[in-house]
């Protein structure tokens, strides 16, 4: 299968990826875009010899136009799966309808709690003592999409947003790999039933 990655910031979860999925049979990363010139995600995929580029919405006539870019790109590339891996931006509808349960993200909080930005410091000042990271289709709103995969850690002491990313970290490359690799197999579906509810095949 092969994947298109998009990423705004460092890119472990990109790395995460090109180490753990890339190239292996079941999955090529065919394609890395990002909003950001300087992202290190960019040199990540360089480093893999992964073709990537940037879009940056200055360089469009406003965010429809850049997501088709983005698009167009993508599916030039033979891209089959998009995967949002620290993206921080919203994706145009009409991107979404050219890629129909074919995007992805990676969240650091448990859904529907804490959607958006800032969720683990949302978490914190809530006094949670579960967090969790969340792989689910994008839909059209923030974080809103059916829930692929989901995994808690139990931290009942946190009150640092860095301590709490850290122990996340390791748990989204897993979970995202895992979502990954599930989807390359076929093994994921939305239930006829229920919208809401994703299928995965054992
Ligand atoms: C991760 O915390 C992910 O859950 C969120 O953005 C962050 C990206 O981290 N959506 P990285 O750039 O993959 O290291």
């Amino acid at each position: 299968m092969n994947v298109g990655v998009l990423a705004s910031g460092d890119g472990s979860n990109l790395q995460a990826i090109l180490d753990k999925l890339h190239g292996r049979g079941e999955v090529d990363v065919v394609a890395v875009g990002s909003d950001k010139a300087d992202a290190r995600a960019l040199r990540r995929a360089a480093e893999a010899g992964v073709p990537a580029r940037v879009f940056a919405v200055e360089d469009f006539d406003g965010r429809p136009a850049r997501d088709a870019a983005i698009a167009g790109w993508l599916e030039e590339r033979g891209v089959e799966l998009v995967v949002l891996a620290g993206y921080m931006q919203l994706l145009d509808p009409a991107f979404l309808a050219r890629f129909p349960q074919r995007v992805v993200n990676v969240h650091p909080a448990l859904l529907p709690a804490f959607p958006g930005i800032g969720s683990v410091e949302q978490a914190i000042a809530y006094g949670v003592k579960v967090f969790g990271v969340t792989v689910h289709f994008v839909d059209e709103g923030v974080d809103t999409g059916p829930i692929i995969l989901q995994r808690a850690i139990d931290l009942p002491a946190a009150t640092e947003a860095k301590a709490v990313r850290a122990a996340l970290r390791p748990i989204e490359h897993e979970l995202l790999c895992e979502a990954v690799r599930l989807i390359a197999r076929d093994a994921v579906r939305i239930d006829p039933s229920n919208p809401r509810r994703v299928l995965i095949a054992s």
